[in-house]
């Protein structure tokens, strides 16, 4: 790719894992793949892409299954400034292995991961996704995860990291603990849907073993990546950012709420 000359830490590729079954939202994802059900006019998805191309992604891989086709007939092969791929996931076993499939189409190349379930809304010029890039391109991690502060009481939901250092818009970590209970959480920042790694990333996903729900955890995966000394970043989100998923109905109506008037 003729971006990444000059800088081998530019992104430009993102992988939209958009596979998973959808199974908390049935019946509405009998038929129609989550990630393409509507907030306010338009289909999720269409946020999420919006979002990477003002970050600067010029290639897309959808991971999707043969049930979500529907993915694939909406976007086609490519809009104005981005191409998009598609690969199969023929089993659902989780989150690092729908990022697995994308090995061989990311090839060499330092590479983003934006949760096809998960939007973002923002009072800040410069988007969080452009930030987790920005990160990237600065630092020498070979992972950079977006965080969001949480509610002590709720931090049992999501991945909480481990600060280094003192917490800032963008700090080290060096452990990450999968929904601890409040008194153990080493911080209140969860993990929030957007990553950026070094294509070292599959080398941790091939050691990882079999983790919370039985499917393979892409949390699981970074704790190998720092368990082997290499450098992971987090960028928080500001006051005024909120992230939201759309994994179950409540988190769908109030990202619904959220996007409604966009
Ligand atoms: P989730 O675990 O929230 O989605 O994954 P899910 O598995 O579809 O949800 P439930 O539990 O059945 O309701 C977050 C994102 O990762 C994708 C999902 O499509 C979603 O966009 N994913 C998850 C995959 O692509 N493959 C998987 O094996 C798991």
């Amino acid at each position: 790719m003729i971006t990444s000359i000059g800088n081998p830490r530019k992104i430009t590729k993102a992988v939209i894992p958009a596979a998973g079954k959808g199974t908390r939202l049935l019946p509405l994802t009998k038929a129609v793949p989550k990630e393409l059900i509507p907030l306010g006019r338009r289909p999720v998805l269409e946020y999420i892409v919006d979002e990477a191309i003002e970050s600067g992604i010029t290639e897309i891989l959808f991971v999707i299954s043969e049930e979500k086709t529907a993915i694939r007939s909406h976007f086609g092969g490519s809009l104005d400034c981005v191409r998009f791929n598609y690969v199969f996931q023929t089993e659902q076993k989780g989150l690092a292995d729908a990022v697995y499939c994308a090995r061989d189409w990311v090839g060499d190349d330092p590479f983003a991961v934006v949760l096809g379930d998960s939007i973002i809304s923002t009072d800040q010029s410069v988007l969080p996704f452009k930030r987790v890039l920005d990160a990237y391109e600065t630092t020498q991690a070979s992972g950079v995860i977006l965080v969001q502060k949480t509610p002590r009481d709720e931090v049992s939901r999501f991945g909480i990291v481990k600060p280094k250092n003192a917490i800032a818009p963008v700090f080290e970590i060096d452990a990450l603990v999968e929904k601890p209970m409040p008194a153990d959480a080493p911080s209140e920042y969860a993990i929030a849907g957007r990553y950026a790694f070094s294509p070292k990333i599959f080398e941790h996903i091939n050691r990882t073993p079999i983790g919370a729900n039985g499917e393979y955890q892409i949390t699981d995966s970074i704790g190998c990546m720092l368990a082997d000394g290499a450098q992971v970043w987090c960028v928080a989100l500001g006051e005024n950012e909120v992230r939201r998923d759309i994994g179950t109905f409540e988190s769908y109506f109030e990202a619904f709420r959220l996007m409604m008037n966009q």
